[in-house]
């Protein structure tokens, strides 16, 4: 006899409740409207998989904080971590002086980054902080200026990592950007209609042309990639195209900077996605998981590199807090036995077979791609031409969270639902959740007329 699922989702009152209501209140007059918030609804608690409103709904958490939870939420270890650690320091400061935690954590990132021989890291407080430091760095190892990022690239909001994205709707009205950056057209294949080979050499091509129509090989520092592309709509870097960034950038003298800031830390089934390149960067960014949910990235490069910037030139108050650097250490242990990679690939494989049901039942599902779990579902109005169902996405996404699952958008099109849920997971809350997400894709493409097949 089959065991009965345990169902987690408990939904008391419509979404959003009556609590979650008057906080969005205040928040709408508290809170600039710039800040964008996927969800109508107000947290109280979370843990593993399962987040509750301050209304007393439990919701199952496919969305993970953006990326940062796949260790779950509240991890009981590293809450015992965090929690002793503030009992003894919580504030120093590596640019005072030294403390423990913050060496350990760097000794254990420079073993583990995927570049072979002696590597070294600094820490700062986010992903942007992160991807700043090593584009100065590598600016210092190379006595150039020209940085190569591609189209569809998300690495921060700071004014520098802002330039760098290529979303123009995150940039507007914020320009003018950082001078000396250049942008490269992205193997997206499913985008641009063509097979992933084929997408390659377009770009490859392009990339090129880019070296005599725009600038000199010779001003290039760094190319700058995520190995998956993350707010792009989670597209894996094809790695004929990485192979190709590698061995350019090392004729060149140039530095290949992995942002594995929402791609790292296990969420692709390996520690970092760059394990599943064959080839090694030079500087490797990580972020968002590595702490779970503390504000903590790494910037992690070969010694003789990341020892160029000058003293003083990188570092900043908080940068590797305490405690921080305890909970990212408890992350990092809680990796060691490779239970959650292997969770990582189980989950991917267990929503790629939903999502290739979806692919045969539902026109409005164009494409469903990633790479371990991290994936990402592209909604189309229209098979034959792709056109990005956009709005689409919202409505699914309301649908979700109305019915106790939190999703959220992705893709230069935003027509992308991201899966970004944390590996420890269960399996009944996995399929329940993968059931309302697919409830939704069938009530919303029967809403839309059913689009072409
Ligand atoms: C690939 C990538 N790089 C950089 C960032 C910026 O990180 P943060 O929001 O912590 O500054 C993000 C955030 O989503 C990201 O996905």
């Amino acid at each position: 006899m089959t065991a009965t699922p345990t169902r987690s989702i408990i939904l008391r009152t419509t979404i959003p409740g009556p609590r979650s209501r008057e906080l969005l209140e205040r928040r709408a007059a508290a809170v600039p409207n710039g800040l964008y918030k996927a969800h109508q609804i107000a947290i109280e608690s979370a843990s593993g998989a399962l987040v509750t409103d301050v209304d007393g709904n439990t919701f199952i958490d496919f969305v993970g904080g953006i990326g940062v939870l796949n260790a779950g939420h509240c991890p009981p270890s590293v809450v015992a971590a965090i929690q002793e650690q503030a009992a003894k320091l919580i504030h120093f400061s590596a640019l005072v002086g030294t403390y423990e935690p913050y060496i350990a954590l760097c000794e254990r990132l420079n073993a583990l980054a995927p570049i072979s021989g002696p590597c070294k890291t600094i820490l700062s407080n986010s992903g942007a902080e992160g991807v700043e430091n090593a584009i100065k760095i590598a600016r210092a190892a190379t006595g150039r200026q020209a940085i190569i990022a591609f189209e569809g690239a998300y690495h921060g909001r700071t004014l520098l990592t802002l330039t760098l994205t290529s979303k123009y709707t995150f940039k507007k009205t914020f320009g003018p950007f950082a001078p000396e950056v250049y942008r490269a057209p992205f193997p997206a294949a499913y985008r641009m209609g063509v097979s992933e080979e084929e997408a390659v050499e377009r770009c490859w091509e392009a990339f090129e042309r880019i070296l005599v129509a725009h600038v000199g090989p010779e001003a290039i520092a760094a190319v700058i990639i995520e190995p998956v592309q993350g707010e792009g709509g989670f597209i894996p870097t094809p790695r004929e195209f990485m192979r190709r960034l590698r061995d350019f950038c090392t004729r060149n003298g140039s530095i290949l900077i992995a942002d594995e800031v929402q791609c790292g830390f296990g969420r692709t089934g390996t520690l970092f996605a760059m394990e599943q390149m064959a080839v090694e960067p030079d500087i490797l960014v990580s972020a968002k998981s590595i702490a779970a949910g503390m504000p903590l990235a790494a910037t992690t490069g070969r010694a003789a590199i990341m020892d160029k910037a000058h003293i003083g030139g990188i570092g900043g108050t908080y940068g590797g807090n305490p405690l921080a650097c305890v909970a990212a250490l408890e992350v990092v242990r809680m990796f060691d036995d490779g239970e959650l990679l292997r969770r990582a690939k189980q989950i991917g494989a267990i929503v790629r077979e939903r999502g290739a049901i979806w692919l045969r039942d539902i026109p409005l599902v164009g494409n469903v791609r990633g790479l371990g779990a991290m994936l990402a579902i592209e909604l189309v109005k229209d098979r034959a031409t792709r056109a990005p169902a956009a709005d689409e996405v919202l409505e699914v996404v309301q649908y979700c969270a109305e019915h106790g699952v939190l999703t959220m958008r992705a893709g230069l099109y935003a027509n992308c639902i991201r899966l970004l849920m944390p590996l420890v997971i269960t399996d009944d809350q996995l399929h329940e959740g993968l059931d309302v997400l697919e409830e939704a894709l069938h009530v919303v493409a029967q809403q839309k007329g059913g689009g072409h097949g």
